[in-house]
């Protein structure tokens, strides 16, 4: 169908300016006095509408009523004409109405609360709050890729459905083929005869497959969906969630963290070059001061802190949280949030954790208790990067592998890596829906993604 994008009339009208033009688009408000109605159309190209004048005279009264109803989709042609008001609107001539939207269309109202446009997914995109996480949630995927596109990063595909729990935690989906009912007496005997002929999962993480490309490849990142079956029911954690992993070879914790920073200070002036409309109306609609907590965020350094300087602080801040800190313990949403938010009300890089709290793979530090771990935790919102330095010492690997006991089985590819070759390497994670919602000011991660998965709800 031969029409123009709204988004390219609104940018460049002066180029639509003689002759007439064909727009298409679904009807957002409309309006009616003595002679001409007033048509607001939106095709979702841009947060911003065409404005369509429509003479009465000229069209057919049972077209134009059924035009007038929110949410009906149309073709028109008609002039473009220059308007103080809305720098370009449409003189429409011809009119035709290709699917009516019944009196019964949820988004009637102006304005709907996110909870109950929670309830119709499939509809919220045509509102203009969805229409802008949406539009942000394009441009910053677009701004990830090229941030390690410019800086010689090699893009890896790994593979979704794995053998291996990365993580550790036991918070694998399982995939099977198996019907519910089975005839199978032990957990082996059940595996063997199941699709792959072993357990298979959904991954938690690409990391595993991230470091051995990157021994290869040298700098890498993969950015695709993950799967975790935390039963954590909170507004940052949704059972299937994006997730962007680089691994950089010869690089230590120090050289990950400066990349870390640079790469969200990056994403972050992309996405305000790229979308400014929709940041303004999370600034007027959703986070009062989002745009100036962006500006800050680009301009200035992020904290850092290790994480026996942080316990410090949260045991002499005078607050009472709901679990208490103490060394060895991981740090809870509240305790992320005071760091985060009130203790320095800037980005802060958490550094050296307990390695009884962390993952077997990261560096073992001469200390003999802590990792070169570190998180990156935010305001509003805590931990969004998760990464660390790797263990490249074989021995020091398989002693963490036995303490957490592990089996070396499954693990023989990766341990290859560090057995021919191995060298210091640092990767990181970031949570793309959580980073979605630190640049919209979005609070719900259920409304970051277009149908969101979380635990009881598919
Ligand atoms: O801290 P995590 O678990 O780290 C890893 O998976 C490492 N393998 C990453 C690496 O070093 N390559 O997860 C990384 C990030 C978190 O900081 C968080 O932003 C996000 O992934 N994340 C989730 N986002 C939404 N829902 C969930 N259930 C999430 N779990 C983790
Ligand atoms: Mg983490």
């Amino acid at each position: 169908m031969k029409h123009i994008d709204i988004k390219k009339v609104l940018d460049n009208g002066n180029d639509y300016l003689s002759g007439d033009l064909t727009v298409c688009g679904w009807v957002r408000t409309a309006r009616d006095s003595k002679a001409v109605a007033f048509i607001e159309l939106n095709d979702g190209t841009c947060l911003k509408n065409l404005q369509l004048i429509v003479d009465k005279d000229k069209i057919n009264a049972d077209v134009l009523k059924d035009a007038m109803a929110v949410g009906t989709s149309i073709k028109a042609v008609g002039q473009l004409v220059v308007s103080e008001r809305n720098g370009y609107e449409v003189q429409v001539k011809e009119m035709e109405v290709l699917g009516v939207c019944p009196s019964d269309f949820p988004l009637q109202k102006k304005r709907h609360t996110v909870e109950f446009l929670r309830t119709i997914p499939h509809l919220r995109v045509r509102t203009r709050y969805f229409e802008s996480v949406f539009a942000v949630r394009s441009e910053l995927a677009q701004a990830i890729h090229k941030y390690f596109h410019i800086n010689g990063y090699k893009y890896v595909h790994a593979p979704i459905i794995t053998g291996s729990d990365c993580e550790g935690a036991g918070e694998m989906f399982r995939v099977t083929t198996h019907d519910w009912k089975t005839e199978f007496q032990t957990e082996e005997e059940y595996y063997a005869n199941d699709f792959f002929a072993k357990k298979a999962g959904l991954t938690v993480s690409a990391q595993l497959e991230g470091e051995m490309a990157a021994m290869g490849l040298g700098k890498i990142y993969t950015f695709g969906p993950t799967f975790r079956a935390e039963h954590s029911n909170t507004t940052r954690h949704a059972a299937e969630f994006w997730h962007i992993e680089p691994e950089v070879c010869f690089a230590e914790i120090d050289d990950i963290i400066e990349i870390a920073e640079d790469f969200i200070k990056f994403i972050i002036k992309e996405v305000m070059a790229n979308c400014p409309d929709e940041l303004q109306f999370f600034n007027q609609w959703v986070e009062k001061g989002l745009i100036d907590k962006l500006n800050n965020v680009v301009a200035n350094d992020f904290g850092r802190l290790t994480y026996t300087e942080a316990v410090e602080i949260l045991k002499n801040c005078g607050k009472e949280f709901k679990y208490p800190v103490e060394w060895g313990v991981g740090l809870q949403t509240e305790h992320e949030k005071y760091l985060a938010d009130e203790y320095l009300g800037k980005p802060v890089f958490i550094v050296d954790y307990p390695a009884d709290i962390k993952s077997f793979y990261m560096k073992q530090n001469a200390d003999g208790k802590t990792v070169a771990a570190t998180d990156l935790l935010v305001p509003g919102l805590g931990e969004i990067i998760g990464g660390s330095e790797r263990e490249w010492d074989m021995e020091k690997l398989l002693s963490a592998m036995q303490k957490r006991n592990m089996p070396t089985e499954g693990y023989e590819e990766y341990l290859d890596t560090r057995k021919y070759g191995s060298v210091p390497h640092s990767g990181f994670g970031l949570g793309f829906d959580r980073m979605l919602m630190y640049i919209t000011g979005v609070q719900n991660i259920r409304d970051t993604l277009m149908f969101p998965r979380t635990v009881g709800s598919l």
